[in-house]
């Protein structure tokens, strides 16, 4: 049977460090040279309803090193919407492509697709979530774990307006047992069906979780601090100007924020930033502190995983990976 990736909730966290240690050993091959063919004459359909940068390229550059295709959908390009519902448009593109990843406006759009889909479909952001970018974001924390640590003894630390990312990652480090802290103005901060997923979590990893707005509370020992622009989910309507004054500066990440974090916190964004709001440019351009250049490129290593695990193509890609690499399975 076909598997969807809509959430990171429908996963164990077992299958979910599968995923991550496949996207290592895939990058790993890469970058010490070698050519792989795993994907050879496949083909990703991806739709877009909404602009992209890191989403849209890094699934195109995926397919292309894994000696595959994607086809590209601008918003407005299909006749989806226009002439044909959903549920036709993922029945005709289950018989012409391989798999297809979406960006939608709304969360039941990617789940319409998902159930009508015969191939598999991967969620490339929804008013929900934003499963890929965790996947990059796991990675990048993974490769950055402070000295003696694993992921279930990080303190990650979203500041700021709750947006999906923030409930992505929130969902993901409660799933691998760490502790996640969202610290938000009061009405911006996670709730609802968020807080059942996390406490779900937490209950099977022993990892833990607090929404505050107590600075002191928040960041004390957080080994990573994340932060995304302020237009999140909550209040869409209310202006920008009054926005800011409920934001900064205290939920702005500075050097003052970073300060009463652990000595070695790394600091993370999904990107883009408003350089100036939420984040000041000697924290986003300090290579000891700033991971999120990094974290963007990973955008890049998790969809080489996520579009192999998902074609059913991990065994193959392991055994290829090991054989270059001189490794025994
Ligand atoms: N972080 C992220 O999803 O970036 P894009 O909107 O550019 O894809």
């Amino acid at each position: 049977m076909k598997k969807d990736y809509v959430t990171t909730q429908d996963f164990t966290k077992e299958e979910l460090l599968d995923i991550l240690q496949l996207s290592l050993l895939i990058k790993k091959t890469l970058k010490a040279g070698h050519t792989l063919n795993t994907l050879y004459h496949k083909t990703l359909g991806m739709i877009f309803e909404q602009a992209s940068t890191r989403t849209r390229v890094s699934f195109e550059t995926a397919m292309t090193q894994l000696g595959g295709h994607a086809q590209y959908f601008a918003p407005g390009n299909l006749q989806l919407g226009k002439h044909e519902s959903m549920k036709d448009t993922a029945i005709v593109m289950s018989r012409l492509v391989d798999i297809i990843m979406a960006r939608v406006i709304e969360h039941k759009t990617i789940a319409e697709l998902a159930q009508y889909s015969q191939v598999p479909v991967l969620n490339g952001m929804s008013d929900y979530n934003h499963p890929t970018q965790e996947m990059g974001d796991i990675i990048t924390i993974f490769e950055h774990l402070p000295e003696g640590k694993g992921l279930e003894d990080i303190k990650v630390v979203f500041v700021g307006d709750c947006t999906q990312v923030c409930a992505s990652l929130g969902m993901m480090i409660t799933k691998m047992g760490g502790h996640f802290v969202h610290f938000g103005p009061e009405g911006f901060q996670l709730r609802g069906d968020y807080i059942d997923s996390l406490e779900e979590n937490c209950k099977v990893s022993g990892g833990t979780y607090l929404i505050t707005d107590n600075a002191e509370e928040a960041l004390k020992d957080a080994d990573f601090v994340y932060t995304d622009v302020w237009y999140g989910l909550y209040e869409s309507e209310m202006p920008k100007e009054e926005r800011m004054k409920i934001f900064y500066p205290k939920y702005q990440v500075n050097k003052e924020l970073l300060a009463k974090c652990a000595p070695n916190v790394k600091f993370m964004h999904c990107l883009p930033a408003t350089r100036g709001e939420e984040v000041t440019d000697d924290v986003m351009d300090d290579e000891n502190v700033s991971i999120c250049f990094d974290e963007a490129e990973n955008r890049l290593t998790a969809m080489r995983g996520l579009l192999v695990y998902f074609m059913g193509k991990k065994d193959e890609a392991c055994e290829e990976c090991n054989k270059l690499l001189g490794k025994e399975n």
